[in-house]
């Protein structure tokens, strides 16, 4: 454990191993930064920052397809609810723990509240490899989770979307099974959805443009020109996908992309949209025009200016810290960069854009899309990016300036900005009874 973390092992929860803290220990890690710098009002609140508010852990037992019976972990955390309801993904994947949908629903909190969306912050997650199961047995894993944490969940309570391998499909059926038990539709109890059931246009590439605004915002701070800038993508999914189009687009060379079937790297830079399309057909990257297959490890050493983290948490580590060669780290993926590392990454002029704003795209419209099933009236996509660019690119700059004028990292004034929004919410809703 982290030396500055000690004094806080009398209160750990003792659900947790102080051994092995997970993802979980770099949350902890990210709040004792902050806590120094809160105003003196807030200060008696800071352990409710430290704390879930709510942790609900399931057994998800499903029938195979050839018979057999198969039981799942899942979970669903609420971190934190004192400026509205919990809002979250989910994730379907092999390692995922509780140590991990903690950390991930107390990123929502703090997000949440950077990009001043009325909600607190929740997560959940199965621990499955969603690739072993079929069509027909991933809709009964997501039914059966969804019906056994049902509890927590609704429009006014806590609302989950899509995070690491689950997606619109999985939306739809957790949006059907809490129907179905309602007894009526209920659109507004997930986002992340198909168009067809109350689905925002503009959501599915909603976190990657986000990504691209908060680098466009900070590349124009550094004096970097994003037309020619070399950008290097980890995870090309949900979040890295969208980014790497949206880049392109704007007129950046992708100059490396790694995945979980490898990595590629091409000087000349690549068209992902044409990459996306050989992935899907060859089952990889290997074999792409023009693109030279590189050691997993190597892309950490790639020349660019731009590093988008985008695929799971502490990939940047205190050694590929030291080896990176980008003006800028934008942070796709939640909790890419272990608290080490971000200190290596300062001492050396990496400009870190964190989480907790860089990745904040895909909540903000999962907002519009919660407040547009609520008035059952739609927006059109230009009107949706517009305002998506407007308040990523406004939150971007007030943690600017908290940074400049504290002389702090982005990140923890990112969390000097949400962690103040929550704490007076919770001072001013005073603590019952
Ligand atoms: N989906 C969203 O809207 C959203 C919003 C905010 C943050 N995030 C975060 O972004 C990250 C990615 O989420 P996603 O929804 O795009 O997931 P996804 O499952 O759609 O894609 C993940 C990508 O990462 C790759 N990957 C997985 N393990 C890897 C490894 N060990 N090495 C290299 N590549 C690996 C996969 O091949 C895939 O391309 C996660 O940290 C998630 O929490 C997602």
């Amino acid at each position: 454990m982290t030396a500055s973390l000690k004094p806080y092992l009398d209160s750990l929860p003792s659900y947790l191993s102080a051994d092995n803290l997970g993802p979980w220990e770099t949350y902890l890690a990210q709040v004792e930064k902050v806590v120094p710098m809160l105003e003196e009002s807030l200060q008696p609140h800071v352990e409710t920052l430290r704390r879930p508010k709510r942790i609900l852990i399931v057994d998800v037992p499903i029938r195979r397809d050839d018979g057999s019976y198969a039981h799942y972990e899942g979970y669903r955390v609420q971190h934190n609810t004192s400026r509205g309801p919990g809002k979250g993904g989910i994730r379907y994947h092999q390692d995922v723990t509780l140590s991990e949908v903690m950390a991930l629903s107390a990123w929502m909190t703090i997000k949440n509240a950077v990009v001043n969306v009325p909600f607190g912050g929740s997560k959940g997650g199965v621990r499955v490899d969603p690739n072993t199961l079929s069509r027909n047995e991933l809709e009964r894993l997501t039914r059966r989770y969804t019906s056994e944490v049902n509890i927590l969940l609704g429009p006014d309570k806590d609302i989950p979307a899509p995070d690491v391998g689950t997606n619109e499909q999985v939306m739809a059926w957790m949006m059907d099974t809490y129907s179905m038990d309602q007894g009526a539709t209920v659109t507004g109890v997930v986002t992340g959805k198909p168009i067809s059931l109350g689905g925002s246009l503009g959501r599915h590439d909603a976190t990657g443009r986000g990504v691209y605004v908060v680098a466009r915002e900070a590349a124009r701070r550094i004096g970097l020109e994003m037309k020619g800038a070399r950008v290097a993508i980890q995870g090309l999914g949900n979040v890295g996908d969208a980014a790497a189009r949206i880049f392109h687009n704007a007129g950046a060379k992708i100059v490396a992309v790694q995945d979980v079937s490898g990595t590629v790297h091409s000087g000349a830079g690549l068209d992902p949209q044409a990459l996306q399309v050989h992935r899907r057909t060859s089952g990889g990257f290997a074999g792409f025009p023009g693109a030279e297959v590189i050691d997993n490890e190597h892309f950490w050493d790639v020349d660019c200016d731009i590093l988008v983290p985008a695929a799971l948490e502490a990939q940047i580590t205190p050694g590929r810290a030291e080896r990176i060669k980008a003006r800028m780290v934008v942070e796709g993926a939640n909790g890419p960069t272990l608290p080490e590392a971000d200190e290596v990454l300062h001492g050396r002029n990496i400009l870190v854009c964190p989480d907790v704003v860089a990745n904040a795209g895909g909540v903000t419209v999962s907002y519009f899309e919660w407040v547009q099933d609520i008035y059952s009236f739609f927006w059109s996509e230009a009107e949706i990016n517009d305002r998506l660019d407007r308040i990523m690119a406004e939150a971007f700059a007030a943690v600017w300036e908290v940074a400049d004028s504290k002389a702090i990292t982005l990140r923890t004034a990112a969390y000097v900005v949400g962690a103040t929004r929550v704490l007076r919410a919770r001072v001013m809703r005073g603590l019952y009874p």
